[in-house]
């Protein structure tokens, strides 16, 4: 690979002309245009250290659309486990003929060392790190809006739920705002960020729902929580106190849509009726999902570098 290296770690590094350009991207795919041949293969390699169902199986979907060589490697049994570091696994797997690495982990902005790394010869996509970015489900969230209404400036986006461990919170936030969108925050007070109030404004749960465009509901990150606040409440107090409930729905505005990038805590953040009515668009989330990753790859290995 020849050229400087770019990376797709975080939304932020893109100008708001090139992520219209994703979308509109996206589209095409969607409406059938077949991809432009690279011209040599490319080579992607898929680390996933945490659990995924959707932004694994999208991403290799996307990869086999597109016609790159798939390799998935199992975290779990490589050889991390015997100390190697995540650098000089990327610069062994560069040496083995990987162009690219999508990755998944825990660690929040697991790229920073790898990109202070001088020539790192691999291109990294961040399929989330930690609570930080999720840069490909901020794309394909965005391409679920302009798909229900067209534009993005003037619309108001609530999120409701545990802002304070969502990466999808953070990663969406200040994209949408770019984008002309307003929002807007409700939770547990102990779950709020207050960096997220220079974003939007913190309302109450009743009138998020009320005032909103669209409704995303975050799940409770189960597994981002220390004991004893995984237990701060029971279920069914927090899904009377803070979810997505039919009584709640029904008072939410003409046209408006609710997400949630899931897994889904069904009865917990979002009644379990809701996710599949005819106001979610959850599902629609996720077959965007395949065309909204097709667009970044895309652009990572054939536009100009923008930041990275
Ligand atoms: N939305 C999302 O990232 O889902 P997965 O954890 O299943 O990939």
């Amino acid at each position: 690979m020849t050229g400087s290296i770019k990376h797709f770690v975080n939304l932020q590094d893109y100008a708001p002309s090139t992520i219209e350009a994703l979308l509109a991207q996206a589209s095409a795919y969607q409406q059938g245009q077949l991809p432009t041949q690279t011209a040599q293969p490319v080579a992607v390699a898929n680390l996933f250290f945490e659990n995924s169902t959707r932004t694994q199986t999208s991403f290799q979907m996307a990869e086999s659309r597109l016609g790159y060589q798939r390799f998935d490697l199992n975290p779990a049994h490589s050889s991390i486990q015997k100390g190697e570091s995540l650098l000089d696994t990327m610069k062994t797997l560069a040496a083995i003929g990987i162009d690219l690495a999508v990755i998944r982990h825990s660690a929040t902005a697991w790229y920073q060392p790898l990109l202070a790394a001088k020539d790192l010869p691999i291109r990294l996509v961040n399929a989330g790190d930690g609570v930080g970015q999720h840069p490909s489900q901020t794309l394909l969230d965005l391409l679920t809006i302009q798909q229900e209404f067209g534009h993005f400036d003037g619309l108001t986006v609530g999120f409701l739920g545990d802002l304070a461990h969502s990466r999808v919170v953070h990663s969406a936030a200040p994209t949408f705002r770019r984008l002309g969108m307003q929002l807007s925050f409700a939770g547990p007070t102990q779950w709020q960020d207050p960096a997220l109030a220079t974003q939007g404004d913190y309302v109450s749960v009743e009138e998020l729902v009320q005032t909103a465009d669209v409704v995303i509901c975050l799940r409770v990150q189960l597994e981002r929580l220390a004991q004893p606040a995984a237990s701060a409440f029971t279920k069914q107090d927090y899904f009377d106190s803070y979810a997505l409930t039919k009584d709640r729905a029904e008072k939410m505005k003409a046209g408006a849509i609710i997400m949630h990038p899931g897994p889904v805590n069904r009865d917990v953040e979002i009644d379990s009726d809701l996710v599949d009515g005819p106001r979610s668009r959850i599902f629609q989330q996720m077959r965007n999902g395949v065309f909204a990753r097709m667009a970044m790859l895309q652009h990572l290995l054939t536009a100009p570098s923008e930041r990275n």
